[in-house]
């Protein structure tokens, strides 16, 4: 497997370390009101995102600025720390077909983590960018769901958050039983927190 890739990348000034939350209409926003400050974070984020597309050895990435913006309903978050764009977390409602264990199907529309990275691992850079991310979206970890989780990412969730069980997919989605309560339905919709551009929603 590749070794994960440094990356260092200028940040638009106005940001402070923590964690910053981003759609493609405040990155296009950012493009107009201030190009300057847009081609400093699309480079971070398209390094950072073909540093993941290598770290999971996909053939490509799944983030860059340009894709951000082609998904309007997606939000990216990012990790700053000292001037640099540390690491990312995507996510985005998917609507799935879900097999459940002993048979049958259910249309879910979960909010999924779709990608994930961050540059120096294994230090609890992951935990506190997605701690940020899920209680800007309102979300505990198992009310979530899981694109093509990882080697990496299936520890990391049990290991903070206990999950494990699962029924295989054959769309290669992750949702944990304890997605489901006790009678079975899926989690509330709930509401989340509206992007605003560089608004620092955790700190280190
Ligand atoms: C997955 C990832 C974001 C987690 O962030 P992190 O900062 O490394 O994680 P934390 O330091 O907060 O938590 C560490 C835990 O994550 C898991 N983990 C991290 N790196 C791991 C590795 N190389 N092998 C196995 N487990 C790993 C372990 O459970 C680890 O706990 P441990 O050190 O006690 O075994 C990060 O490892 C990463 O960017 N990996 C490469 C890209 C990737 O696989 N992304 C997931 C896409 S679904």
């Amino acid at each position: 497997m590749a070794p994960p890739l440094a990356v260092e990348a200028a940040l638009p000034r106005h940001l402070s370390d923590g964690v910053s939350v981003w759609s493609g209409a405040r990155l296009a926003d950012l493009r107009s009101s201030s190009p300057e400050d847009y081609e400093a974070l699309r480079e971070a984020v398209d390094a950072l995102g073909a540093a993941s597309g290598v770290a999971q050895e996909l053939k490509g990435p799944l983030t860059t600025a340009a894709k951000l913006v082609e998904a309007p309903g997606q939000r990216l978050y990012l990790l700053h720390e000292r001037g640099s764009v540390a690491g990312l977390v995507k996510v985005g409602e998917k609507h799935l077909y879900y097999w459940r264990r002993g048979g049958g199907t259910v249309e879910l529309d979960p909010v999924c983590v779709l990608d994930f990275y961050v540059s120096a691992q294994r230090a609890g850079r992951g935990r506190a960018l997605f701690d940020a991310m899920a209680r800007a979206e309102r979300r505990d970890a198992k009310s979530l769901a899981y694109d093509r989780p990882s080697p990496k990412m299936l520890p990391f969730l049990k290991r903070h958050f206990g999950l494990a069980d699962y029924v295989e997919q054959p769309n290669n989605f992750v949702i944990y039983d304890s997605f489901f309560g006790k009678d079975g339905a899926p989690p509330r919709a709930v509401g989340r927190a509206a992007p605003g551009v560089g608004r620092v929603v955790g700190t280190l």
